[in-house]
């Protein structure tokens, strides 16, 4: 039995540490650990549900909350079970560490549709929390109803990702988000005139002044808006409660025949089954979705060349062949490297959550899930530079169902977020 034993010792290890795996400031970001900080799990609701009170936000309010030094000391995060495998992943800037304020601060512009030229977009209007903090249109549609020419991208899980855009061409998410309210089809501002109007709202510059000491910049904009969408994350879903469950059972196998035996002969092993398996049965995934993370993770039908890892993608680009067959197609990463075996790449997405987040890919061409299994099924489309990765695959009918079932079963909560409360 201890055999046995000790081959489960390193799952069991996995287990029971994946939701306390912290971020350490000290190794990875901090040259030196600021004097006081606060560890927070994200997901928590007191962070991103606003400066408690209802209705509109009062200067009395903002002003108490300033005034509570808790809110200035910088967190330290703790990911949810399921995406906390990829806390090494994190990406705070060191001079932007996340505060319960700065939060605050970000999720307010993130919802201010005054950010915008003609005060009718918002962050939320592309990235909505009710649409999988993305958007159920084909493009991101803007100011005076003009469209882009790529589908809006989701916002969530942000913390364990450096370049954004589907062509990686922001550095960070700090450059990110201030790229919006300066795009003329998106929110048709300019920077000046977005500070300005900030600058105008007393509740704004009372939190500016504060957080930063140098008060409303664009920069600073930039970086409240990171510091809110990096507490936007994803909680455990169905997959990753089986997880643990799948591998105790591979460890194990033949013992699982008499469950009778193995509680007489190893009860602790049998105890951590029996938790494992009611964890996972109070967040049920069905047969289907089981066979479907077989396919997803195996040598054949390949996904996890890709989409790997805690937040399921590499964060790398690759070309699918997606609106290759234009006479000219988006060229996609190349742009941003100058790079011909570059074209027609894009960014790797996520597949947590992805079932909230119709439709896919860069060009919202695919409208469901469906239709996304098929067009891997089929190699993609042809052209130079299609990833070796992506051929034809054979697929029975009840495979594509699994794999979809699979990609439903990745869905978790999202944290509370209050989206009216504004100075
Ligand atoms: C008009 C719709 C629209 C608005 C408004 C908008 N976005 Fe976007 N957002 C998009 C689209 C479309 C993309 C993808 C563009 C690209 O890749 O070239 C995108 C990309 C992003 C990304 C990159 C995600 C990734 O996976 O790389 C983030 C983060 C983001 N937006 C946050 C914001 C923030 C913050 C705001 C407000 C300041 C905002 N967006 C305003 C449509 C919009
Ligand atoms: C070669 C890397 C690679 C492989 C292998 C791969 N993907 Fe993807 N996946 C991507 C990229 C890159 C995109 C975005 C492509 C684009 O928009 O042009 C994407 C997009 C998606 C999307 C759309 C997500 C969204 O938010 O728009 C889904 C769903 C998806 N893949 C599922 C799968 C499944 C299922 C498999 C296995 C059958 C798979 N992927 C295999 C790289 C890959």
């Amino acid at each position: 039995m201890s055999l046995r034993r000790s081959s489960l010792t390193p799952t069991l290890l996995y287990v029971c540490c994946a939701s306390l795996v912290t971020y350490s400031f000290e190794s990875n970001v901090y040259a030196a650990a600021p004097a006081e900080t606060e560890k927070v799990q994200l997901g928590d609701a007191a962070l991103t549900g606003g400066i408690p009170g209802k209705g509109k936000l009062t200067t009395d309010q903002i002003s108490k909350w300033l005034q509570n030094s808790k809110n200035h000391r910088p967190l330290q995060v703790v990911l949810p079970f399921g995406l906390a495998a990829g806390a090494k992943q994190i990406t705070i800037p060191a001079n932007n560490p996340m505060t319960r304020a700065k939060i605050e601060l970000g999720r307010q512009l993130y919802f201010d549709k005054r950010l915008s030229s003609d005060r009718t977009v918002s962050c939320a209007d592309c990235h909505h929390p009710d649409e999988g903090y993305a958007r159920h249109t084909q493009f991101g549609v803007g100011i005076k109803g003009q469209k882009g020419g790529r589908n809006s991208p989701v916002s969530y899980n942000r913390i364990l990702s450096g370049a954004q855009f589907w062509d990686g061409r922001a550095p960070s998410l700090e450059a990110q988000a201030v790229g919006p309210i300066a795009s003329p089809i998106e929110m048709g501002n300019t920077h000046p005139k977005a500070v300005a109007t900030i600058k105008s709202i007393v509740g704004y510059r009372m939190q500016f002044e504060k957080i930063f000491t140098d008060g409303v910049t664009i920069g600073n904009v930039g970086k409240a808006i990171a510091t809110f969408e990096r507490a936007i994350v994803t909680g455990p879903s169905p997959y990753d409660y089986y997880e643990p469950l799948r591998s105790m059972q591979l460890a194990l196998k033949d013992d699982l025949e008499d469950l009778e035996a193995l509680k007489e002969d190893d009860p602790d092993v049998y105890d951590a089954y029996m938790a494992r398996l009611k964890t996972s049965k109070a967040h049920p995934i069905s047969t289907s979705a089981q066979r479907g993370r077989e396919l997803f993770f195996s040598k054949k039908v390949g996904c996890t060349a890709c989409h790997v890892g805690a937040n399921l993608t590499d964060e790398k680009y690759h070309n699918l062949g997606i609106g290759m067959a234009a006479t000219e197609p988006d060229v996609g990463r190349s742009a941003v490297t100058n790079s011909p075996k570059n074209r027609g790449a894009f960014k790797t997405p996520t597949i947590r959550n992805v079932a909230l987040t119709a439709p896919y890919m860069h060009d919202g061409s695919l409208k469901t899930l469906e239709e996304v299994v098929e067009w891997y099924a089929k190699g993609g489309h042809p052209n130079p530079q299609l990833s070796k990765d992506v051929k034809k695959i054979e697929l029975t009918r009840q495979d594509k169902a699994d794999l979809v079932a699979f990609m439903k079963a990745c869905t978790g909560a999202f944290p509370k977020v209050e989206t009216a409360r504004l100075p």
